[in-house]
């Protein structure tokens, strides 16, 4: 059976976690291949007599909610250690079997010094600031580049990892010391709380690649989940405001080890209007009162950090550039519902750049700054709509944003949100292959 990837279109926080948790059993293998814990993906479970349970992840792939599914943490990510001790106890203590984790041997790890330099980074960038999560992410991305990065196996060789913890504190070390002004951090210390994990990490750990490419061959599906989005993407999103990881399809592959040429879908999640967490442009962005009614019905607050998310309506050149550099051939449109009770929903179709017309991103980081969309309005609805499960149920102005939204983007819209539960979906076109 071939690979699905499942990507966000925008910048993160589109419904991925409820989209994975949606295929269910029709999936074998979740893999997360970017990100750490600087994602945050809410999922909510109706049980029989109508009460909600949700569950809030961070690092581990959503499927772990489903106990059909094996879960891996690819070689693509960076493991907050604590974090993801701290995530499997939650969630054994709620009753979910967390026992077939698969860690790759090859995923790096956020070490704790890595956290400090996020923090204090950002505080010594002042107003030009990213608006990181703190979590280390950068950091111990660029220590995986700059080829002085912990990986998971070095934890169970202490030679190896003292050495490798000296030669990245060497340097770190004079950093924090001289140009921030705090303290060294001890090696041993590094080196002893690194330690201390390795024992209960020890037997998930797995040429990750390899079970993968077994389960393939073995006719399993495997669904490769992005954290963050398509312009949080480190070479296609909204640089410098962007994450440091590969959060496109492309990203699917070499953080997990699964070549192009088993991938046969690739399915983005789009917001039925757009949001972002953090500093950074951000053309339909709103400050009036419709920005605050989107950010009140859709709950935009964000997962990971609590930050309220700025919200905007839907951007297409946005779902147009995430078809095109995903490779989309499948859209998941969310949380639909949330647009109820609109007189006019507006869709930026263009944006205006002094006077000129832009139907596609711009290529210059100071054109998308000074960005203006262009909106078409469509008509609104106002009835409630999260009981709908066909197409056709849905009010003829929502049919119709929908419809408009598909043409813009240039792929199909496979199914629709219209609530956070499970089973709050319209589903148009299935999401597998039979
Ligand atoms: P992710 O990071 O892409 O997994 O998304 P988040 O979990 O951070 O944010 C999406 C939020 O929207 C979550 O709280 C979901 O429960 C919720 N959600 C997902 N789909 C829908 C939908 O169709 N309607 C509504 N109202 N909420 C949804
Ligand atoms: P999910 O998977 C939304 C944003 C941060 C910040 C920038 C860089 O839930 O969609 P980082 O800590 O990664 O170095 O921060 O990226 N960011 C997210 N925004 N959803 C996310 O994940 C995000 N992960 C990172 O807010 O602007
Ligand atoms: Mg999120």
């Amino acid at each position: 059976m071939p690979a699905i990837v499942l990507v966000g279109a925008q910048w993160g926080d589109e419904g991925k976690g409820k989209a994975t948790d949606l295929m269910g059993t029709d999936v074998d293998y979740v893999v997360k291949f970017n990100g750490g814990n600087n994602a945050g993906h809410t999922v909510v479970i109706e049980g029989e007599d109508g009460t909600r349970e949700k569950y809030a992840l961070h690092l581990l792939p959503s499927g772990i909610l489903t106990p059909t599914v094996t879960p891996v943490i690819g070689n693509g990510v960076v493991v907050d250690l604590e974090v993801l001790f701290q995530e499997l106890d939650g969630l054994e203590a709620r009753g979910v079997d967390t026992s077939k984790l698969v860690v790759s041997a090859n995923a790096h790890v956020i070490a704790p010094y890595n956290r400090t330099l996020d923090k204090v980074t950002e505080r010594f960038l002042g107003k030009r600031k990213i608006g990181t999560t703190g979590r280390g992410i950068g950091p111990t991305y660029a220590d995986k580049m700059n080829r002085v990065g912990i990986r998971v196996q070095d934890l169970f060789d202490e030679g190896i990892l003292r050495q490798k913890v000296e030669a990245a504190l060497g340097f770190k070390n004079q950093v924090l010391v001289k140009i921030y002004n705090t303290r060294a951090v001890d090696v041993d210390l590094v080196v002893e709380e690194l330690l201390g994990y390795a024992e209960r990490l020890r037997p998930m750990v797995a040429d990750s690649a390899l079970v993968l490419e077994e389960a393939l061959n073995a006719g399993q599906n495997v669904l490769l989940e992005a954290g963050q989005a398509t312009l949080l993407d480190v070479d296609h999103g909204t640089y410098p405001f962007v994450t440091s990881s590969s959060a496109t399809a492309g990203g699917a592959c070499t953080g997990s080890g699964i070549p192009p040429t088993r991938v046969s879908r690739v399915i983005a999640i789009l917001k039925a209007y757009t949001t972002r967490v953090g500093e950074g442009p951000f053309p339909t962005e709103l400050f009036d009162d419709d920005g605050e009614t989107l950010r009140k019905t859709g709950a935009e607050y964000g997962t990971t950090t609590g930050r309220p998310r700025r919200c905007g309506w839907m951007d297409t050149v946005i779902g147009r550039y995430a078809t095109r550099v995903n490779g989309v051939t499948d859209f998941v449109i969310t949380k639909l519902d949330v647009l109820t009770g609109f007189e006019k929903v507006p869709v930026c179709v263009a944006y205006e750049v002094d006077g000129v017309r832009h139907d596609e991103m711009p290529v210059s980081q100071s054109d998308f700054h000074h960005a203006k969309p262009v909106y078409e309005m469509l008509d609104g609805w106002w009835e409630d709509i999260s009981g709908c499960r066909e197409f056709d149920e849905l009010p003829a102005a929502a049919q119709a944003y929908v419809l408009r939204v598909e043409e813009l983007i240039g792929a199909r819209v496979s199914a629709i949100g219209v609530g956070p539960g499970r089973h709050e979906i319209i589903q148009r076109h299935p999401l597998l292959d039979a």
